[in-house]
């Protein structure tokens, strides 16, 4: 493609600097060189596109005329130019009664229960039925092997027997995490201690959103793009650029995908782990989110694109985290199709509503729930979902910052669930909502080898919102699954 943009240049007396190219496809190459013929330039530098770029009508640009793009940013769920706290410890109890306030509500109205407080249930009789709310304080194993709880409510704390009677739901009950906040039907054993007969989870319902678009409309899904690393691959990401823009066929698929969702570690950063310098390329993270918007910029302009950050972008590492900030991606921040936003973010595509999430979190899942692994991301997505919880287990593999509204909680029920982070893409559905982890595009880092990890690489997962369906186009081997 860059030879044909290089000879048209010439055959109009204009000469293309290599920065200047990266910003041309063949979706807009020859309106912006008949528009530089004018200016009386024999050099065309990366400014003057973006002068020009800048200026054209987005109307006029459209890949498709007749298309409208339906979506909307449920912005009230995104961290990002929101106060947060200064870590006092009024803030984090703050966090704490949010969540517990928004998950206890979810937990009454899903099974329409009568819920009593832990100060209520102190002062019944034994045997008597009663119902509670807690969040997980303490967890462990009796001498007898029965899992003893202490749960916590605004009004008290109380200790929960669960016996070890029937395998299936024991091991069930076991995987109950500290921080989970769960409804406990039990009977009462003696003042400060009650049996529980059956843990109730706030889960997700089976009712789903209808998906409003009668044509086929893809959501492209990308993550972990690592661009600075020594790693990233860097032929097989040119290749998914040229090809989302029409440029190497497949335009039945290509034309009809209308979103691209990048899940965050849109760069490898600098100083994200212990001797991580010498795997860079690119040492300055700055150069490395230059050369990220190098390559977005060449995306055509009619696909709206959503950007939320990663632990290994340049925000903080805490959850939830704000978008990357402008003075990383000032190129992208003029672009009215590209929206950087924070993780988690919430988007609702033609009547979808979608989830993002990078995924930190979700290691906790890994290392506390039998039989999670990280090459099968979706199951601990079901888990969090499951919990309506983002941070079911605080500070124990990611941390929080403490704000008086708790962001992670899921209050809506998604439709569509994407995370990335474990370089390994994974697609199911749990009741009706759609899991989906990204693949990456960075090749096997030594600490994954370390871990037996295999990552899978240069993937693109196109979900379709009309018939709910996923494609994978493999840019690994140029093959489709
Ligand atoms: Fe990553």
């Amino acid at each position: 493609m860059n030879q044909e943009i290089i000879k048209y240049a010439r055959e109009n007396n204009l000469i293309i600097t290599e920065k200047a190219l990266r910003l041309l496809n063949n979706y807009n190459y020859k309106k912006i060189i008949e528009k530089l013929k004018g200016k009386e330039i024999l050099f065309v530098k990366e400014n003057d596109i973006l002068k020009i770029q800048n200026e054209k009508n987005q109307k006029e640009e459209n890949f498709e005329e007749n298309f409208e793009n339906n979506f909307i940013i449920l912005d009230k769920y995104d961290i990002t130019n929101k106060n947060y706290s200064q870590g006092s410890v009024e803030d984090f109890h703050k966090l704490f009664i949010d969540k517990y306030n928004t998950i206890s509500q979810i937990l009454k109205n899903r099974l329409n229960c009568e819920y009593t407080t832990i100060e209520n249930a102190k002062n019944l009789i034994k045997n008597q039925k009663v119902d509670i709310i807690g969040m997980v304080y303490e967890k462990r194993m009796s001498k007898n092997e029965n899992l003893i709880l202490d749960v916590d409510d605004p009004t008290g704390r109380i200790k929960l027997v669960i016996l070890n009677k029937d395998e299936e739901k024991f091991e069930k009950y076991k995987q109950t995490l500290t921080d989970n906040v769960l409804g406990f039907k039990c009977n009462v054993l003696s003042k400060d201690m009650l049996i529980v007969n059956e843990i109730i989870y706030p889960d997700i319902p089976l009712e789903k959103n209808k998906s409003t678009t009668t044509i086929d409309k893809y959501i492209a899904i990308i993550g972990d793009t690592h661009v600075g690393s020594k790693l990233f691959l860097e032929k097989e990401f040119a290749k998914f650029i040229d090809w989302i823009n029409g440029e190497n066929g497949q335009k039945e698929i290509i034309e009809k995908i209308k979103y691209l969702i990048i899940a965050g570690d849109l760069v490898d950063g600098v100083g994200i782990y212990p001797d991580q310098y010498d795997e860079l390329a690119i040492t300055d993270v700055f150069k490395q989110y230059e050369l990220f918007e190098d390559y977005i910029l060449k995306i055509r302009e009619n696909i709206e694109i959503f950007i939320i950050s990663g632990n290994h972008d340049a925000v903080r590492l805490s959850d939830p985290q704000p978008a990357i900030d402008k003075k990383y991606l000032p190129r992208l921040y003029t672009k009215k199709n590209i929206h950087i936003m924070g993780s988690p973010s919430w988007v609702i595509f033609d009547g979808l509503k979608t989830l993002m999430y990078h995924g930190a979190s979700l290691h906790g899942i890994y290392a506390e729930i039998k039989g999670m692994q990280m090459d099968k991301p979706d199951l601990a997505m079901k888990e969090v979902l499951i919990r309506r919880d983002l941070m079911p287990q605080y500070g124990h593999r990611q941390t929080f910052v403490p704000i008086e509204k708790n962001l992670m909680t899921i209050n809506e029920i998604p439709d569509i669930f994407i995370t990335a982070d474990v370089h390994h893409h994974a697609y199911s559905k749990y009741k009706n909502t759609h899991l989906i982890c990204s693949s990456c595009w960075q090749s096997t880092t030594k600490y994954q080898i370390e871990k037996g990890h295999v990552p899978t690489i240069a993937k693109v997962l196109l979900f379709n919102l009309k018939d709910e369906t996923l494609l994978i186009k493999d840019f690994e081997e140029d093959k489709n699954e």
